[in-house]
């Protein structure tokens, strides 16, 4: 008998990620605390996080919902809006309650009506951000009704990302969920190292957007940015795989229930949290870059944002026969579905879990 396929490397944290709060919050933050050391959280509550007191009683549920054998660690972010008051930024960012601020342009998202109506009007909390070395994250779509839905990151790109950093040049800026060509060109082209980075989820780099028609409409593969042609796929999946340091994991994983993603208007937002790490590994794997899939998960970020690279391992094993992951949804404690992703693809990896869940 041949053992299987391993590949064991640095504990993996998650650059972006919704954990919601309540009992949605509760169903899935073992399934991100398993596999992740440390993860980004997303402000982006019905009650956006917009103080650093709201981000203070976030931090607080994330930490109360995790048990005993879990070590994880929330790193949160404040949501921007027209009204931000720097100095609570400051105050949360030099106390260490704040990692870094996320922009959501009004409209863009989920959750984001209260987010920033134009970039001008937020000029001082840039100013702010710059020089406190405070990163700022960013969902880089234009909401401009007259611009195609496709285009909306490529169009944010030229209008909106290339000014802001010919004004802000030092500013630390992380560019959230590509989906792009574009945005992989300007990044690889425009980064001076340290002060440009993205994060790329694994739903952009196993679908295209055929996937959202495939056999009828699928909404368990709508999300924001929306799923692009596969060109652009592969120029993500180049990035992710090639092991430059400007590019790093973050799953974007983004729980709903299954009632609201099956309705008309259904919400956008993929649940991948649970086999995040195997459809990286899959993709590192079919582009035989598995020794760059540390870079990728383990490294690269921490180096990006100034932190140690987690003394944790985790170990990855490839199946004999790849399969389509048993576990297609989660309960909440009421009782109420969540569709994980993928549901359809078959993988051929697998986590070994410390502590099965
Ligand atoms: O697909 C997405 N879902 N994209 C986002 O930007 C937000 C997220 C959510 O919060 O559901
Ligand atoms: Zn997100």
């Amino acid at each position: 008998m041949t053992m299987p396929q391993t590949i064991t490397i640095p504990k993996p944290d998650d650059w972006h990620l919704h954990l919601r709060d309540g009992d949605i919050l509760k169903a899935v933050l073992p399934y991100t605390a398993a596999h992740f050391a440390r993860a980004v959280v997303m402000p982006n509550l019905k009650l956006p996080v917009t103080t650093t007191e709201r981000a203070i009683a976030y931090r607080d549920q994330i930490t109360q919902a995790l048990s005993e054998h879990m070590t994880f660690a929330p790193l949160m972010t404040l949501y921007l809006t027209d009204e931000t008051n720097p100095n609570d930024l400051t105050r949360g960012y030099e106390d260490g309650v704040l990692f870094a601020a996320k922009l959501y342009p009004a409209g863009a998202t989920t959750n984001s009506e209260s987010g920033v109506t134009e970039i001008q009007n937020i000029t001082s909390i840039l100013d702010r951000l710059q020089r406190l070395g405070m990163p700022l994250l960013i969902h880089g779509e234009v909401t401009d009704p007259t611009v195609d839905f496709f285009d909306r990151e490529a169009v944010f790109i030229d209008r909106v990302l290339r000014p802001l950093r010919r004004n802000f040049p030092e500013l630390k800026i992380v560019m959230e969920h590509i989906t792009t060509q574009a945005a992989v060109e300007y990044i690889t082209s425009e980064s001076p190292y340290g002060r440009l980075g993205a994060t790329i989820t694994p739903h952009h780099l196993l679908l295209n957007r055929n996937a959202l028609f495939d056999g009828g409409i699928q909404p368990h593969h709508f999300c924001l940015p929306v799923l692009k042609r596969e060109k652009d796929r592969q120029a993500i999946i180049l990035a992710a795989t090639s092991g430059a340091g400007m590019f790093f994991a973050g799953t974007d994983s983004a729980p709903h229930l299954k009632a609201d993603k099956e309705r008309s208007h259904g919400s956008g937002g993929i649940f991948s949290a649970p086999h995040a790490l195997a459809t990286y590994a899959e993709i590192f794997d079919q582009a035989g870059a598995l020794d760059r899939l540390a870079n990728f998960l383990s490294t690269n970020g921490p180096a990006f944002y100034g932190l140690p690279v987690n003394a944790a391992t985790l170990t990855l094993e490839k199946l004999e026969t790849p399969a389509v992951p048993d576990l297609k949804s989660i309960l909440t404690p009421n009782g109420a579905e969540i569709v994980t992703f993928p549901n359809e693809t078959p993988l051929s990896w697998r986590v070994i879990e410390k502590h099965p869940l």
